[in-house]
């Protein structure tokens, strides 16, 4: 078991990550959240029936009384809907500002226990534990949550920085295969933007990372590092954090195009390949590195292109919420573990991605 800290400016917690990690959810609840009488945990049908009781009973030995909330899996359920019904049944169990919410689940569940926990009396303390590879490495850590709306995935949200999180290496056991292959997405992608070392061990480890708990907790919590040097130089996402949308770009759109039937993590390892085919030909990524760097999602069972075509590529991001002005803010690796975030109009976006 080991602790990486998460320096955010606005409060610094611990990311606790090993095998058994759960049976610490007590002491530090205690330890943390000294006023908390009553916890709301949130979770969801697939993951409350495998590991609710046992948050339950970690949390009541801390002398705190619980109360759960679970919602139908799946990101259908990441609306108001469910947010409001969180209120709800923390109102009608009397909480007050010093009671806790507990998001139990993968990146869906704790976007939106965080969002409860942010807006709930102005603000209450919320503490995640992660179950899947995408929510440990990525959505439980850094203090975005948010929920969607018609218009759009994430649209309505807040930064709200959890007390903890404590990621359960064992709890991936249970994780489907596809969905484990997607959270690799948005680890390859740490490992382009920041993390040569991190690459190797993948590239080591050649395909096999799933079975071996001890190779697992330390890819988890060099992520967990990774994230943590981004969002300490931008917490509120105006600068540099900009690079942890590597792939994004273009992975959103093919992902909106589907009508979200193509999963995110699948998308943007696309968006990934498309940016690194179109890096070689502007003569800014070497031949080599890129071949590394498409070998390596490969190996990991993750695509490294798509048939969208540059016009539509750069007619969904320019309506993507996180372009600026007339300009998109595109990320490029122009050498292994270092990005770069370049402003480009949309003619010229659209002339370095044609062929
Ligand atoms: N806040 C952020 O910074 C941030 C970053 C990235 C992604 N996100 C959000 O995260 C969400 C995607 O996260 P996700 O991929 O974890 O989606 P998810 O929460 O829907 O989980 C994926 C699937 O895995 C199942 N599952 C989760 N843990 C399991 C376990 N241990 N055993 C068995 N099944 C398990 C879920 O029931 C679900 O079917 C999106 O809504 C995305 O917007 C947020
Ligand atoms: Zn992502």
């Amino acid at each position: 078991m080991r602790t990486v800290r998460f320096p955010a400016a606005s409060k610094e917690y611990d990311v606790i990550i090993g095998t058994g990690a759960v049976s610490v959810l007590g002491t530090e609840v205690k330890k943390l959240c000294p006023g908390a009488v009553k916890a709301l945990i949130v979770s969801e049908t697939n993951v409350a029936p495998l590991y609710l009781e046992k948050v339950r009973e970690e949390i009541g030995k801390a002398g705190i009384e619980t109360v759960d909330y679970v919602f139908e899996a799946g990101e259908r359920s990441k609306g108001i809907e469910a947010v409001a019904a969180m209120w709800n049944r923390m109102a009608e169990a009397g909480f007050t500002r010093t009671d806790i919410v507990v998001g139990l689940g993968g990146g869906v569940t704790t976007d939106m226990a965080g969002f409860a926990a942010a807006t709930f009396l102005r603000g209450i303390n919320v503490i995640q534990v992660p179950t899947s590879l995408l929510a440990m490495v990525d959505a439980s850590i850094g203090g975005k949550t948010g929920i969607d709306i018609a218009m759009g995935k994430n649209q309505v949200g807040a930064f709200w920085q959890p007390s903890v999180v404590i990621e359960d290496i064992s709890f991936l056991k249970t994780l489907p295969d596809e969905v484990f292959t997607e959270g690799m997405g948005e680890v390859i992608k740490h490992a382009f933007i920041v993390d040569p070392v991190l690459l190797e061990k993948l590239e080591r480890a050649n395909g096999n990372i799933r079975d071996d708990e001890e190779l697992l907790e330390d890819i988890v919590a060099m992520n967990v590092a990774d994230k943590a040097g981004v969002v300490r130089e931008d917490e509120n996402d105006n600068g540099r954090r900009q690079i942890l949308n590597y792939g994004h770009t273009i992975g959103h759109v093919i992902e909106r195009d589907s009508g979200y039937t193509k999963p995110h993590g699948i998308c943007v390892a696309k968006g990934m390949g498309i940016m690194i085919d179109a890096c070689v030909r502007a003569g800014t990524l070497a031949a080599s590195d890129a071949e590394r760097m498409k070998d390596l999602l490969k190996l990991y069972k993750l695509p490294v292109s798509d048939d969208i075509t540059p016009e539509a590529a750069v007619k969904g991001a320019m309506n993507d919420k996180k372009k600026r002005g007339g300009t998109i803010s595109v990320i490029l690796v122009n050498r292994i573990g270092e990005a770069e975030i370049k402003k480009m109009t949309p003619e010229d976006f659209m002339r370095f991605l044609s062929k």
